[in-house]
């Protein structure tokens, strides 16, 4: 297939030249928590994914200001500066050399997220969507949200997601230069639909979530199922939606992201993001079910839980899980 590099994939999308139109420019977006996972790439460079991904997006943002620098890029993350050797440092650097109108442009970066540092939700996608935002003011590109999508996806994947609130679908695409891979909104919300984290560990990951994906991809023997299950679960997710059937919808929900980790476990050298209390964590799930409570989970990569649930069962599932943490929603 052919490859395409990451400046020609932004060329695609950004226009000819471009400077500041203003002085500085904040944007915010939103977290967003995958119902059907993104895992696994088509194109490394790009961030092209294998499947489609569906997700849903929180009331917890990042928001980024864009100024112009003097002598070399400077970055705070929550008023502190990010140490130039720091890997977010050094993959957000390689995000605004996309942007860099020269080599002697220098941008100063000013993020700061309203999510709870310890609450173990990422904000990769959140932070490369509001600096995609805001760099779109900043040098007045007049980019359309289908363009927004595909440039913040080039900073992290699940970030092509984040330009949006709501209900969202990330399509893969199928084109080498990924300007068919964007997001699009699903267009109905379910009010009545809750969301609380099960922060077990705020421990840093053994492994990076970019590191786990290419080694399930390239040496999971049950990765080959995974494509299919995705699709499966998505339509699963999306007609639970459409028809409030939460238990079509949890169902869905729970075996996408088992699936997702049991294409960890079977990956050489294996990867396993769980801890004891994320096992019990899970019983207690299934325990409760039995007992009638309309409870379902999804997890990232990393042993952290985060509980799906409807409005009227809200009290019962607080009495199984006193310590979770509910988060609003955000349509
Ligand atoms: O966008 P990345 O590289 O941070 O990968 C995100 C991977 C998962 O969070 C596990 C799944 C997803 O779709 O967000």
């Amino acid at each position: 297939m052919q490859r395409i590099d990451r400046k020609s994939a932004a060329a695609i999308l950004l226009p000819l030249s471009w400077s500041p139109v203003v002085e500085s420019a904040t944007a915010s977006a939103p977290v967003n928590i995958a119902l059907a996972k993104y895992w696994g790439k088509r194109d490394e460079e790009l961030h092209l994914p294998v499947t489609d991904s569906f997700s849903v997006a929180l009331d917890h943002h990042t928001t980024t200001t864009v100024r112009q620098a003097i002598a070399s890029d400077d970055i705070t993350l929550n008023s502190i500066p990010l140490p130039t050797d720091s890997p977010f440092y050094i993959r957000c650097v390689k995000f605004l050399d996309l942007a860099r109108p020269s080599p002697s442009f220098f941008f100063s970066i000013a993020t700061t997220n309203t999510v709870p540092t310890a609450a173990g939700l990422a904000s990769s996608a959140s932070g490369f969507a509001a600096l995609t935002l805001a760099l779109n003011t900043f040098f007045g590109w007049n980019l359309n949200r289908q363009k927004l999508s595909c440039l913040a996806r080039l900073g992290s994947g699940s970030a092509c997601r984040s330009v949006y609130t709501g209900f969202v679908r990330w399509q893969k695409g199928s084109s080498p230069d990924g300007s068919d891979s964007y997001a699009i909104p699903y267009d109905d919300w379910w009010p009545e639909l809750n969301l609380a984290i099960l922060m077990l560990s705020p421990q840093e990951k053994p492994i990076s979530s970019r590191q786990a994906m290419r080694l399930t991809v390239e040496t999971s023997p049950v990765y080959a199922l995974w494509p299919e299950q995705v699709v499966k679960d998505t339509i699963a997710i999306m007609t639970g939606i459409r028809e409030r059937n939460f238990p079509a919808f949890g169902q869905a929900v729970e075996r996408n992201a088992l699936m997702m980790h049991a294409t960890m476990f079977t990956s050489t050298p294996p990867v396993c993001y769980w801890l004891e209390k994320t096992i019990s964590s899970m019983n207690m799930v299934w325990q409760a079910r039995k007992q009638g409570v309309e409870l379902y989970f999804t997890m990232d990569a990393g042993p952290n839980i985060k509980l799906l649930y409807l409005q009227q069962d809200a009290q019962s599932v607080l009495s199984y899980f006193p310590q979770a943490r509910a988060v609003t929603l955000l349509p």
